[in-house]
């Protein structure tokens, strides 16, 4: 299929456009370039990047019909576009709680303004099928805020504790309204927490700035410097969060095997997909929960570094556990997760710090 990919210059996007390329997708990426990487998907990926945000509307349709000029005169050139990848969203909760705007506008207005043109009769008409682009939506398990059971599931009601996970609410909302208005086809995915990189270490996670602990720690044990743990006084085993990690490589697989529900054979799908199911909404995580302290014994095991801690106030918004029940997409769509142990998760993350800092 030929996808857009918005936001896809980022950490999942990037690895998503990978595994979509190996899967024999074409994809198109669309990012504005505030927080991706250019370089790794015109060079390494050899992939069309338009540099805009998904709000141009005159810009955006002309990545969909394929007569933009970085199209022209590559496969794309004059070709519709058959299904949307949407992961274009800033994703700092702790901004968005001092600029909810910023996350409102981006993340709501922005995704309403892409949705707005792919169930456009301008874009129904081009289509064989007639009916709007399909579209697979990257949503958070930040939408869930403080759940009161575990595992979590997709039925666990949504109360997200901050604008970032209120602004992925909102967007998932407008999508399951207009399955309803226009018979628009999506998946939501409410990923756990993305960890790991690429296991050849040719893409990985670069964030700027980083917030995330597993890099983090990485820096820590690598540079000496000491890490902050947020909290140790959680009611849990050690007194820390419990996070469910998650590879990126099996997040990105995810997308491709979501993509078959849009495609027109779907004998590979597993028990009872139903056609008439517009929306389908799949947690994806490994369904273990990772202490912080566990995180950071297994980076310095695998380093053979010690880092250095300090104990800080609990980080406000941040719950004691997240950890997902996965089993719905085990069961519907056969995902797989390859690389489900933290110890890989880890090491993935470790060589590709070394590989890029030594670079
Ligand atoms: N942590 C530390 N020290 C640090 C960084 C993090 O102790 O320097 C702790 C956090 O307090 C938390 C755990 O490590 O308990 C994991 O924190 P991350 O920042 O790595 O990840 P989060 O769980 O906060 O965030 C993830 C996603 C978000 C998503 C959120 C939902 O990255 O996009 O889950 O809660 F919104």
């Amino acid at each position: 299929m030929r996808v857009l990919v918005t936001g896809g210059a980022g950490y999942i996007g990037s690895h998503t456009v990978r595994a979509l390329i190996e899967a024999k997708h074409e994809p198109v990426v669309i990012d504005n370039l505030v927080y991706g990487h250019k370089k790794v998907i015109q060079n390494i990926f050899k992939t069309p990047l338009i540099c805009g945000n998904i709000g141009n509307t005159n810009l955006l349709k002309s990545v969909i019909f394929g007569t933009h000029n970085e199209l022209i005169s590559t496969n794309h050139e004059g070709k519709m576009i058959d299904a949307i990848i949407h992961f274009a969203a800033y994703a700092y909760v702790g901004e968005s709680v001092k600029q909810p705007l910023k996350y409102y506008k981006n993340n709501v207005s922005e995704s309403i303004n892409l949705l707005d043109i792919i169930c456009s009769n301008d874009v129904i008409s081009r289509r064989s099928s007639s009916d709007p682009i399909p579209i697979i939506f990257s949503s958070s398990c930040a939408t869930y805020g403080i759940p009161k059971e575990t595992p979590i599931t997709e039925n666990t009601p949504q109360n997200p504790i901050n604008p970032y996970g209120k602004s992925k609410l909102m967007v998932e909302e407008i999508i399951k309204d207009l399955a309803i208005s226009c018979n628009l086809k999506s998946v939501i995915l409410r990923y756990f927490n993305a960890a790991g990189a690429s296991p050849d270490s040719v893409i990985g996670e670069d964030h700027c700035p980083e917030t995330h602990l597993i890099p983090l720690a990485i820096k820590a044990a690598f540079e000496s410097k000491p890490l902050k743990i947020f909290g140790d006084d959680y009611p849990t085993f050690d007194g820390t969060c419990l996070r469910d990690y998650i590879h990126v490589c099996d997040l990105a697989n995810a997308h491709v095997l979501a993509l078959k529900i849009f495609e027109k054979k779907q004998v590979h799908l597993k028990h009872d997909y139903k056609n008439n199911d517009l929306c389908k909404i799949y947690n994806l995580g490994n369904g273990s929960g990772i202490s912080v302290k566990q995180i950071i014994n297994i980076i310095e095991k695998v380093t053979q570094k010690e880092i250095k801690i300090i104990i800080e106030k609990r980080r406000e918004g941040d719950p004691t556990s997240l950890i997902a029940s996965a089993s719905k997409i085990i069961q519907e769509l056969g995902w797989e997760p390859k690389y489900p142990n933290i110890y890989d998760i880890v090491s993935h993350s470790i060589s590709w710090y070394t590989k890029s800092s030594f670079q």
